[in-house]
């Protein structure tokens, strides 16, 4: 029994992201968002000031050692020139990241979920690893805007094999920064790649392509709460600031081939002691 048929894989293909509504229900949305609350409840705000932005890619330790943990970075607008918080701490947190799906029985569930098991199989993948997960609140007035990006730039496999699972947990709209992506964009070829350097720490892009994006041909992905957009590896995306009075939550996950070669200057590391999985639990 598949999810998609070949009318949409095709689809899928051609323009490099495919929405597909109502893909989990209400209350599997809201079951995520009372964890993420939970988790930023026990987040303890003097332990890191780690912000993340897409306006400056250098990231810390913090960020760099973060592929096997639980950690919550910053909005960029979140604190006050005092460094104090500007909103409430719930309304402050960029994202959580970035091995909810290992780490956390409530994720883990969400994220081995039946319907998406077929849904990969769907798309090809033979033996997928979930190396990836990110819980992004898009806070409201100050949710930071995530520039135009390949996430093969992030993370890179040999050949290109990651795959975002996009997952609206509020209706996402053009007011609340929904997503933005080029139609057909991906075959355009990979524009950077982002890694550790190889010495001295910290990391660097390799350029391929320094044209500027064509933001004039991005079109809006609003969605409806629960809808789950599929994201090549190679499609140009990106949302917007968040200025409206209302946040707009999403789960991201991104899976690679486990046959395919994964760097290991790529950002995202995990230890031995907790190797990526694919969807058995
Ligand atoms: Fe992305």
């Amino acid at each position: 029994m598949s999810i998609i048929d070949q009318q949409r894989l095709t689809e899928y293909q051609e323009q490099g992201f495919l929405v597909l509504p109502d893909f989990f229900t209400a209350e599997q949305c809201d079951a995520l968002r009372v964890r993420a609350g939970q988790l930023l409840d026990d987040f303890d705000v003097a332990s890191t000031r780690s912000i993340f932005s897409t306006h400056n890619q250098d990231r810390d330790e913090y960020f760099l050692t973060s592929g096997d943990k639980i950690r919550c970075f910053f909005e960029e607008e979140a604190f006050l020139p005092d460094g104090s918080l500007r909103q409430s701490k719930a309304e402050s947190i960029n994202k959580i990241g970035h091995a909810l799906h290992d780490l956390d029985d409530t994720f883990n569930k969400f994220s081995r979920d039946a319907k998406l098991v077929t849904l990969v199989e769907d798309l090809g993948y033979r033996k997928p690893l979930l190396m990836q997960s990110m819980y992004i609140f898009k806070q409201p007035n100050i949710g930071g805007e995530v520039t135009c990006h390949q996430d093969a730039t992030f993370l890179f496999t040999e050949p290109n094999t990651v795959l975002g699972l996009w997952i609206a947990l509020e209706d996402a709209t053009t007011e609340n920064g929904c997503l933005w992506a080029i139609p057909g964009g991906h075959k355009r070829g990979l524009k950077s790649r982002y890694r550790r350097k190889a010495e001295g720490g910290g990391t660097m892009f390799d350029i391929f392509d320094s044209s500027p994006w064509p933001l004039n041909e991005l079109v809006p992905l609003a969605v409806s709460k629960g809808t789950l957009i599929l994201l090549d590896a190679l499609l140009p995306h990106m949302s917007y600031a968040n200025r409206s009075p209302r946040s707009r939550h999403a789960y991201t996950l991104h899976i690679v081939e486990a046959d395919a070669h994964y760097p290991q200057d790529n950002w995202l590391q995990r230890d031995n002691s907790l190797p990526a999985r694919g969807f058995n639990p």
